[in-house]
């Protein structure tokens, strides 16, 4: 099973991503992950992207491409994926289907996420991450010496850099502006499933599940 999760950032694409997986048994590849660790461990591409991630820039077409083909020849892709902030451009969306032609992939899904701005700013103002797994939590849930729930370290929460108000603002203008008209890219090319993503954390699950026919 290959499926596009797509929506706004901070529209809970993570969020639903990480379930998704773990419901259908397939793996998570999340871009923006993929780009914060290679940050952390200072690779090439890590210093590449650094600066523009923290900024809420988009990294080159090309470099993308090259992460989602090595992630995707990956075992643990072997009984299926979703892709969570691939593809955010024209031109990455067509380097995927070039490797998913070649993959001889022939159905794709893409789930889209929905969500006013005003939602979603709130959000990614409330967001606290754990620096040891990624793990998410709202920052409401956040008291010092707070033990991570899945990775149990101590203290390791933190705001991510490109959660700033004036970030996340620049993040949206490029969502609206050069990713958002990647579904049209797509309406042809995949089973389409929209989504309310206003609703809770459960209900987004489940209105997924059914409208894929796996609820
Ligand atoms: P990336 O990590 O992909 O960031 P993003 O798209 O901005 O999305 P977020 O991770 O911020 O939000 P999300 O939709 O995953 O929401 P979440 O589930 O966390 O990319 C980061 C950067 O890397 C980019 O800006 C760019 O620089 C670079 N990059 C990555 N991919 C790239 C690419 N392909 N090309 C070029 N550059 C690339 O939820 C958000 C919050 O809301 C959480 O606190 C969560 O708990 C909460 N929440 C979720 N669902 C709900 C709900 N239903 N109700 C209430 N709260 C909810
Ligand atoms: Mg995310």
């Amino acid at each position: 099973m290959q499926i596009i999760i797509f929506g706004a950032p901070g529209v809970g694409k993570g969020t639903q991503a990480k379930i998704l997986a773990s419901k259908l048994n397939i793996a998570h590849i999340s871009t923006g992950d993929i780009l914060r660790e290679a940050i952390k461990k200072g690779t090439d591409t890590g210093m590449k992207a650094k600066a523009i991630v923290e900024t809420g820039g988009l990294v080159p077409d090309d470099i993308m491409g090259g992460i989602i083909k090595d992630a995707l020849k990956e075992d643990r892709c072997k009984n299926g994926y979703i892709l969570d902030g691939f593809p955010r451009t024209i031109e990455q969306a067509k380097i995927l289907s070039a490797i998913l032609n070649e993959l001889k992939v022939e159905k794709l899904t893409l789930i889209k996420l929905d969500a006013d701005d005003q939602v979603i700013i709130s959000r990614l103002s409330n967001r606290l991450v754990c620096s040891k797994c990624g793990n998410i939590i709202v920052k409401s849930n956040y008291s010092s010496n707070f033990n991570c729930p899945v990775c149990k370290s101590v203290d390791s929460y933190i705001k991510r850099k490109d959660d700033d108000e004036e970030v996340i603002r620049k993040r949206l203008k490029l969502y609206h502006d050069t990713t958002s008209p990647v579904f049209n890219y797509y309406k042809d090319k995949a089973e389409i499933v929209e989504i309310n993503g206003t609703e809770s954390i459960d209900n987004i699950t489940k209105n997924i599940l059914v409208k894929m026919g796996k609820g």
